[in-house]
């Protein structure tokens, strides 16, 4: 079966990239957990100096599987359990720089996870979007505090709760990215932003990561998200979005 992460290691750079490009990068369970188990080996492996996220294909991610999210919401097992949990948490931990590539589509968590990555390289065109009301969720990653915090409450709430999306040029002038660029040196930038890192002194730089952001605040805020998104996955508006979604029709939220 073909790996659906890809990892490897050169000049110091640790390149974590999803690899299910036929469903634009969507992440299951699985995913989560072999992205949770490089990022947690990367923090400790002093030959790692810093991450790069990025995919293969022409999406950066849908967002989490919604399969998944429908499996989870039938079993009843607490969404705590999810794998993607292990990752926001290194993720919120995450001490060494990470840089983030990101091309075409960013949905949900290919969204929220870029307000955990130090510099992001993004394509003119691609397309973020967080539309965890249109699926009846709310917002994880700690997004409901940073995306507002990044971008302002009227922008983050609309893409929240109307699920806006908004191209890399939008992306770069509201502070998500460092820069918008053609699609085709998005992946170049990145890996030559990454290097740049790996050449710096990790100790001044895992210091100035430090003092830029709370990671155990993060951590908090995540699970205080997680115990509302863990209710939310059980209820019947998500079970009508899910089911429309596999069923591609609209969502009729107004019998739920
Ligand atoms: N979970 C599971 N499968 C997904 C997926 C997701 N989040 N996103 C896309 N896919 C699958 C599609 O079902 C489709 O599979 P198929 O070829 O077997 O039918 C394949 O990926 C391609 O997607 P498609 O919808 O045909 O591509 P598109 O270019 O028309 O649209 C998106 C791309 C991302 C806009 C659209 O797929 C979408 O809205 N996906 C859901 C995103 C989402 O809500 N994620 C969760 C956020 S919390």
């Amino acid at each position: 079966m073909t790996d659906l992460v890809l990892t490897s290691l050169e000049d110091g750079v640790l390149t974590i990239a999803l690899n299910r490009p036929d469903k634009k990068n969507a992440i299951t369970d699985a995913m989560y957990a072999s992205m949770a188990d490089a990022l947690c080996e990367g923090a400790v492996d002093p030959d790692v100096r810093v991450v790069l996220l990025r995919a293969e294909g022409e999406s950066f991610s849908a967002g989490n599987d919604i399969g998944d999210f429908a499996m989870i919401a039938m079993s009843g097992r607490p969404a705590e359990e999810m794998a993607v949990f292990r990752v926001l948490k290194a993720l919120a931990h995450f001490e060494k720089p990470v840089v983030a590539s990101v091309k075409g589509v960013a949905v949900g968590i290919g969204t929220t996870a870029l307000l955990h990555c130090d510099l992001v390289y993004m394509a003119e065109d691609a397309r973020l979007s967080a539309p965890f009301v249109n699926l009846a969720l709310v917002p994880e990653a700690a997004s409901s505090i940073l995306l507002p915090a990044r971008i302002g409450h009227v922008r983050a709430y609309e893409m929240f709760a109307l699920g806006r999306a908004v191209d890399g040029v939008t992306a770069a002038a509201w502070g998500l990215a460092n820069a918008a660029l053609p699609a085709e040196v998005v992946d170049q930038a990145a890996t030559d932003a990454a290097k740049a890192l790996a050449a710096r002194p990790a100790g001044a730089l895992a210091a100035t990561k430090r003092l830029m952001r709370d990671g155990a605040a993060i951590w908090a805020h995540m699970q205080v998200e997680s115990r509302v998104f863990g209710e939310r996955l059980m209820s019947a508006e998500a079970r009508e979005a899910f089911t429309a979604f596999a069923e591609r029709r609209a969502p009729d939220f107004s019998k739920v």
